[in-house]
């Protein structure tokens, strides 16, 4: 959502990344569009208490109204369905609220474009009203941070990047830690931290391992893989394997 852009006579929707949780990780960029926004949204598990991106933004900007998105987050296929039946209420709600010329803001940790409720949203907006304007602005990762907070360098040379999702620890993961030559990030694997540990040392890499719990958040940890215990951790959580280096 480029400010000096707008026309008078279209309605825009920019998702905004605020990072992971630390508010000095908030853009430049993030800190404008939200300001100027007209109507700022945001995903919450509970109405009456702020989500997570709005508590970033508060504690980097000050609180500012923000019309929160009750974004049921249970998993599975009937997780799936029930937040797609919420971003279509939400998204006829936007499309009403906002005027020609209007500018609405959603937030989200991350970056808006990955594992985000943003996705759905911009897709439900642009079925009820295609004239919507949508972008995004960047936001820093939970594994960008986790990376710097850990002191490895990710990839150099050659080296290739998975990123994988360890809600299932599958044999995606077992083949990807095999490739000594790719950096593994894998999201959303808490739950299953026994299980991808023990792939880890089964492939050799577990002491490179290292992991991130609510990064930059109050209660956050980080930690060396080896030295988080060993059960299963929170749902916010990210897991990185470095490449394996002579
Ligand atoms: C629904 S995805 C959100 C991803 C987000 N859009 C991004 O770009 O990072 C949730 C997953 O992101 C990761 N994550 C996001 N924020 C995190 C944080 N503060 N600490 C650790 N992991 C985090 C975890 O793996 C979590 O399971």
């Amino acid at each position: 959502m480029k400010l000096d852009k707008v026309s008078i006579h279209k309605k825009y929707l920019c998702g905004v990344g605020v990072g992971p949780g630390d508010p000095k990780l908030l853009t430049l960029a993030a800190v404008e569009t939200i300001k100027s926004a007209d109507l700022v949204l945001a995903p919450t598990s509970a109405q009456d208490e702020p989500g997570r991106a709005e508590e970033i933004v508060r504690k980097a900007i000050g609180t500012i109204p923000v019309r929160r998105i009750l974004f049921d987050m249970a998993k599975g296929e009937s997780g799936i369905e029930l937040r797609k039946s919420t971003a279509l209420v939400a998204a006829k709600e936007i499309v009403t609220l906002l005027q020609p010329g209007e500018r609405a803001a959603f937030l989200t940790i991350g970056d808006p474009n990955v594992f985000s409720t943003f996705n759905l949203l911009a897709r439900s907006v642009a079925s009820i009203d295609p004239t919507v304007e949508i972008s995004s602005i960047p936001g820093i990762m939970a594994f960008q941070d986790l990376v710097s907070r850990s002191g490895m360098t990710l990839l150099d040379e050659e080296e290739s990047l998975r990123l994988l999702v360890g809600l299932q620890v599958d044999d995606k993961i077992e083949e990807a830690l095999k490739d000594s030559s790719s950096a593994v990030v894998i999201y959303k694997g808490g739950r299953n931290l026994p299980a991808i540990v023990e792939l880890a040392k089964r492939a050799g890499r577990l002491a490179d391992g290292w992991i991130g719990v609510k990064i930059g958040l109050e209660e956050s940890e980080v930690t060396s893989l080896q030295n988080i215990g060993t059960g299963p951790v929170g749902y916010l959580s990210t897991i990185i394997f470095p490449p394996r280096r002579l």
